[in-house]
């Protein structure tokens, strides 16, 4: 099996292997280069239409971590850790952020395409008449690839992460205005560095159903 695999995708594996979801972190600051790598990794995932329907929100201020923490089960890598990074999704689709997307993408290109304005106009047909909770959930399901791809790079960039869901939404919202800008919080990663004496997690093994259970193969 292994013959297949180029040493970029055994580095890849590696690092997916290294990286685990850090229970306690030591409060150390990562670099800001390596965040910009990580926000730059996430940025590139594929979105839906292109739409990028989300935002990152990095904090670095003691005071709000706190705050976040108090809503967040009191886990405590989300004041140790060095970044914390809150994805937000777009509360709904409308006309004016499809627009955005699509002129962006002509600037960018220096030229118009006739397909692509039928398809431009075709999601304005459709998009922002659905119901907004539905909108919200297709635009967080982008949000969660780009998070994804946060989680890659931070382990190649040697900073440990983790994902975390357990926290009220609704709060954190209102701790960010994130209401006011026609945004809501979907997933938070705080990154920084494991705390090896104090995390529970740290080294044992990592766990994984088997290949069978994952794979249906149709020949
Ligand atoms: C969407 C999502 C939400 C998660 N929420 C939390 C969380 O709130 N707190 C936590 O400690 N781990 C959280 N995890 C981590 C998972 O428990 C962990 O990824 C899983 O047990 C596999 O372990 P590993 O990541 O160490 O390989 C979350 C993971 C994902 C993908």
């Amino acid at each position: 099996m292994n013959i297949h695999k180029n040493n970029n995708t055994m580095e890849l594996l590696e690092k997916l292997n290294w990286r685990y979801a850090t229970k306690a972190m030591n409060g150390e600051k990562v670099a800001q280069e390596k965040i910009d790598t990580i926000i730059e990794a996430a940025s590139l995932a594929p979105t839906s239409s292109g739409l990028q329907p989300f935002e990152i929100i990095m904090i670095t201020n003691p005071d709000v971590k706190a705050k976040i923490r108090a809503i967040a089960w009191d886990q405590s890598v989300v004041t140790d850790c060095s970044h914390l990074l809150v994805f937000a999704a777009w509360d709904t689709y409308t006309e004016e952020r499809i627009n955005k997307m699509f002129d962006l993408t002509n600037e960018v290109r220096g030229f118009k395409n006739q397909g692509w304005e039928d398809y431009r106009q075709m999601l304005l047909s459709s998009y922002p008449q659905r119901d907004a909770e539905y909108n919200f959930n297709h635009a967080a399901r982008q949000a969660y690839i780009a998070f994804s791809q946060a989680i890659a790079a931070a382990a190649f960039e040697g900073v440990d992460a983790t994902p975390m869901e357990g926290f009220d939404p609704a709060a954190l919202d209102e701790i960010l205005n994130l209401r006011e800008k026609g945004l809501r919080s979907c997933v938070m990663l705080p990154l920084g560095y494991r705390d090896l004496e104090n995390d529970w997690l740290a080294n044992l093994k990592k766990v994984r159903k088997s290949k069978d259970d994952l794979l249906t193969i149709i020949d």
